[in-house]
């Protein structure tokens, strides 16, 4: 996890450093030092500076772990570098935003970028690119951004050089914060990376956000996780949200206060939306429907949880385009920041939504839609869900932000999960092969 820090440190302070040396060197200076030895003493500290960059460049290399940002090759900085970065974000229309866009190459990062540029604003991508799952689907999918004209920076939110750099050559005046450590059961495997990105990332994020001039207003993905335990339904945003039953749920949730705390210190102006079980085409591998519909083509048996009493587990499913709506709702209503120099000149904004479908469907019915897409008959083992992290049933309240947002989502399970399965079968045309 730490060997990113020293590479990207690096990549940054090379550009500039001969510029600074250069001055250090120049006639007039040398001119003044008196003795040559103070020259040679300049270039043996100079020698023992770089040596122990290099050094601690060395011992902090690439070890084999189970982070997913280990073989990352993040690299940033520089003359071209600096010019991608102006050319994505150059705005067609004055009355655009112009958004940082963190988490771009994942799943609802690259659906919610594509339809922020297709309708005019100016977009840049961050990602890390981690190898949480399959880092070629994030590739494709950032080569689809590209197509589109935006350029994603590849780099990590608790990279503080970075995110100020990126503040630096674009005003943003908005940031869509997608960037996550997303999933339920790894936590139990790599702790760590909720808390590097979810925590550590965020706090940077914000830092970097509230030190900018002009000060953007946050748009970030929360998560409906931070419903945990309960058990009324259905989850409006005034519940109770103090007992998660996934440290990733806990990490939103702490997110959620933090948020709080910067919006109220420092005025900046923040909207959290709850993503109900987001799903559809360029999804994530590591999501139900996502591998369900791996394993029914391969013929292979899929496990399908129940509740404690043969109980039905149900998911309120809710199609990427409408999500996509709810965001750039939330940009277009969210308010300006009101801090300046990293001081508050008054009350800021602070919204948390529900964006969800509100009409759960019980997993078995998701696999009943899903047979009869891919023409497959499932071989199904029932298990009782293991408590390490799932809840057993969601199901949203959107009638805060149908009147905040004018969102109203308009795509039931079986028409999300057709565009799904096409986009599936045409992704993994290998798999469509072995199911006819
Ligand atoms: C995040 O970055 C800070 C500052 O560079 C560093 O001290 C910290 O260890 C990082 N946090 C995590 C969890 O990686
Ligand atoms: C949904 O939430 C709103 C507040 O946003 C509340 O007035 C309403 O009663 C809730 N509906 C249900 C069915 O709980």
């Amino acid at each position: 996890m730490s060997q990113l820090k020293p590479i990207s440190h690096l990549d940054s302070v090379l550009p500039s450093t001969p510029g600074k040396f250069k001055s250090e060197k120049s006639p007039s200076y040398i001119h003044r030092l008196r003795f040559h030895t103070s020259i040679s003493k300049l270039t043996l500290w100079s020698s023992f500076f770089l040596a122990f960059i290099l050094i601690y460049y060395l011992c902090s290399s690439p070890s084999p772990s189970h982070s997913p940002r280990r073989a990352l090759g993040v690299s940033w900085g520089g003359k071209e570098w600096e010019r991608r970065v102006t050319r994505s974000t150059q705005k067609h229309s004055k009355s655009g935003l112009t958004v940082l866009v963190t988490g771009a190459a994942g799943f609802v990062g690259t659906h919610v970028s594509i339809a922020l540029k297709r309708r005019g604003d100016a977009v840049l991508g961050l990602d890390n690119f981690n190898d949480y799952y399959d880092t070629g689907l994030k590739r494709d999918r950032q080569k689809l951004l590209e197509r589109t004209g935006i350029f994603v920076v590849e780099g990590d939110i608790n990279n503080t050089l970075l995110i100020s750099k990126l503040f630096e050559v674009v005003p943003f005046t908005h940031v869509m914060h997608l960037a996550a450590q997303a999933g339920v059961r790894y936590a139990m495997q790599n702790p760590g990376s909720y808390i590097h990105s979810n925590i550590a990332g965020f706090v940077n994020l914000l830092e970097v956000c509230k030190a900018a001039n002009p000060q953007p207003a946050i748009v970030w993905a929360s998560s409906s996780s931070v419903y945990g335990l309960n058990s009324k339904v259905p989850f409006s945003e005034r519940d109770r949200t103090d007992q998660p039953a996934s440290l990733y749920a806990a990490t939103k949730k702490a997110g959620e206060e933090i948020a709080h705390t910067y919006n109220h210190i420092y005025g900046l102006s923040i909207t959290g939306l709850r993503f109900f079980t987001v799903y559809g085409p360029w999804g994530r591998p590591d999501m139900a429907y996502f591998f369900f519909t791996k394993n029914i083509l391969k013929r292979k048996t899929i496990s399908i949880f129940e509740a404690p009493n043969h109980g039905t587990v149900a998911r309120d499913f809710t199609y990427i385009d409408d999500i996509v709506k709810g965001c750039l709702a939330a940009l277009d209503t969210a308010k300006k920041s009101t801090g300046t120099g990293g001081k508050k000149k008054g009350n800021a904004q602070f919204r948390i939504f529900n964006l969800g479908n509100t009409s759960p469907v019980p997993v078995t019915q998701l696999v009943r839609i899903l047979e009869k897409l891919l023409k497959v008959k499932a071989k199904k083992k029932i298990l009782s869900m293991p408590r390490n992290g799932d809840v057993t049933f969601t199901h949203a309240n959107i009638s805060l932000a149908y009147r905040e947002l004018g969102y109203k989502p308009s795509t039931d399970l079986e028409t999300g999960l057709k565009k799904f399965v096409r986009w599936y079968l045409n992704y993994y045309p290998d798999a469509k092969r072995n199911s006819w």
